[in-house]
């Protein structure tokens, strides 16, 4: 098996394949696109609905602890500025005043230029640049200062690196950004409002302001107590919600890693104050790791970050990031927080109602404390891509040994579960045994049927669209026993199941 040289060069198969057989493209593409926005098309929007069915099934049907909410986008204003998000949800932003490009301050990063042992300046770089890249800008600063024979200090270039929210004014003033033709180009970072206003009702004054949710948390605090006073909820218990979210990113990037209208799957999972939090915290993260798994992320390429108690905002007891290897790097995939009461406080604080429960167990009343686990529907869908991407190389149908493209999609997120074909389009026998069997596995999946071309290429498409299992009715199946032969996507085995053993099988795989 060969992995592509690069992870650019990943990042570049991916979203062809994407493109390509139909799983994303760019919104309004024929207009030259919207950044930061993409469409799902008829592979990837099934793709999606099985990430979120599965989570679903795993965080609300299978557990007794969790409920299912589905709030509204647009809610009070009330809601962000209670939860803090009017005031304080932003990212530093500069201005690049030559190229007239803008970064996150926080994403941006400098190093120094250093010549037998004097600093020259200073380049810019965002994250994920390559070393080559980063000396080629070096060595711009080093021939401005007339020292093209020298030797830039490679050492200092590779590690001495910083955020530029971290520079002074004067290393600004000698730094020179990405994109830049001179230094000094980068403006003081400021801060950037990421929540989308928008106005309700018909009058069009402040009054009106309104926001799209840059979370679906909010949606969870503001009815934790509607499903307090109607539910048969008990401490501790969980809500979860699935639902669109908007940022506006200052910088969208990586496909669909970061965009500016995404989805969240989130849990507020609610438990007493004297709760041991370090222990569910543990719990939340084992449960969020199996789930990946279960959805065919490799263990190996998921890693824990766990935040400095320092960078902690002041009511956070604990975070710790889930992070996945992406083709751009390891990247934040879901983030399991322990947020203490903040949340349910400050609703309690601006709404004037109590967000009080009475827990039977320890005759008592208090508000909840909170674990929430999140994340992104979107970011999942690449890592479930990253991870299914495969080149290999197999025997063609005259056995000679050609490279394949595969999506080694675990069957539960496959778009279609399986393949059906009949060996043969023009033998009408072979052909009516394979639609009704067709017929009959749509009933319960989403399955494919095909009945043209040579039976090599047509298992080829469907391996390039991670269709897990080929099913063929050939001639042995209509004279002989009635079996089919079932062809594995992966190792491209094929063995011959009965009707009753193939359906035993496929609802093992996919609903197992
Ligand atoms: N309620 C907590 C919260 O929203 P977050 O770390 O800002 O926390 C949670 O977001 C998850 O949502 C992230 O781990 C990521 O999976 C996803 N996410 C956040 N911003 C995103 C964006 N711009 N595009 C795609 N996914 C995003």
């Amino acid at each position: 098996m060969t992995a592509p040289a690069s992870n650019d060069a990943l990042m570049e198969d991916i979203v062809g394949l994407c493109k390509r057989r139909g799983f994303i493209f760019a919104s309004s593409e024929i207009y030259g696109g919207y950044n930061g926005f993409y469409d799902y098309g008829p592979l990837g929007v099934e793709l999606r609905n099985n990430i979120k069915q599965a989570w679903w099934r795993d965080m609300v049907h299978r557990r007794d602890d969790i409920e299912g909410l589905d709030s509204t986008i647009i809610m009070h204003p009330k809601i962000w500025k209670a939860s803090g998000h009017i005031d304080s949800f932003s990212d530093p932003l500069v201005d690049c005043k030559d190229s007239k490009r803008r970064y996150r301050a926080d994403q941006l990063f400098f190093a120094p230029v250093i010549i037998d042992g004097e600093t020259l300046g200073y380049v810019a770089f965002v994250e994920g640049t390559d070393m080559p890249t980063i000396l080629k800008r070096a060595k711009k600063i080093r021939d401005w200062a007339d020292k093209t024979q020298s030797k830039i200090d490679e050492d200092a270039l590779a590690n001495d690196r910083k955020e530029v929210t971290e520079a002074s004014e004067e290393q600004r003033a000698q730094m020179l950004a990405p994109e830049a033709g001179k230094v000094g180009s980068l403006t003081a970072p400021r801060e950037f409002k990421l929540m989308f206003e928008t106005k309700v009702g018909p009058l069009a004054n402040d009054s009106a302001v309104a926001y799209l949710r840059p979370e679906t948390a909010q949606g969870i605090f503001a009815n934790y107590k509607n499903i307090v006073d109607t539910g048969r909820v008990k401490i501790p218990f969980g809500i979860a919600q699935i639902g669109k979210a908007f940022r506006n990113e200052i910088t969208p990037r990586n496909f669909i890693f970061r965009s500016r209208e995404f989805e969240q799957m989130e849990i507020e999972y609610f438990i007493a104050p004297d709760a041991d939090w370090k222990a569910l915290h543990r719990e939340w993260l084992d449960t969020c790791i199996n789930w990946l798994v279960s959805i065919g992320l490799p263990r190996k390429s998921i890693t824990e970050d766990v935040h400095a108690t320092e960078k902690l905002a002041f009511y956070s007891q604990a975070t710790t990031d889930l992070m996945f290897q992406f083709p751009h790097g390891e990247q934040e995939l879901w983030g399991v927080a322990c947020r203490s009461d903040y949340d349910l406080k400050q609703h309690q604080k601006h709404s004037g109602k109590s967000m009080e429960i009475f827990d039977e167990a320890s005759k008592s009343k208090f508000v909840p404390h909170v674990i929430e686990p999140s994340l992104g529907v979107d970011r999942t869908l690449l890592a479930v891509l990253t991870a299914a991407y495969t080149e290999d190389e197999v025997p063609n149908d005259k056995g000679k040994v050609e490279k394949r493209i595969l999506l080694k999609f675990s069957p539960r997120v496959a778009p279609y579960k399986a393949a059906i074909f009949p060996l043969l389009k023009n033998k009408p026998e072979l052909v009516e045994v394979a639609e009704k069997l067709y017929k009959k596995l749509q009933r319960r999946w989403n399955v494919f049927y095909d009945a043209s071309g040579a039976i090599g290429r047509r298992y080829r498409r469907q391996d390039e669209i991670g269709t897990p299992f080929g099913i063929t009715i050939d001639f042995d199946t209509i004279e002989k026993d009635g079996t089919v032969t079932l062809r594995d996507r992966d190792t491209c085995e094929q063995r011959r199941v009965t009707e009753a053993e193939l359906i035993e099988f496929l609802e093992e795989q996919i609903d197992g």
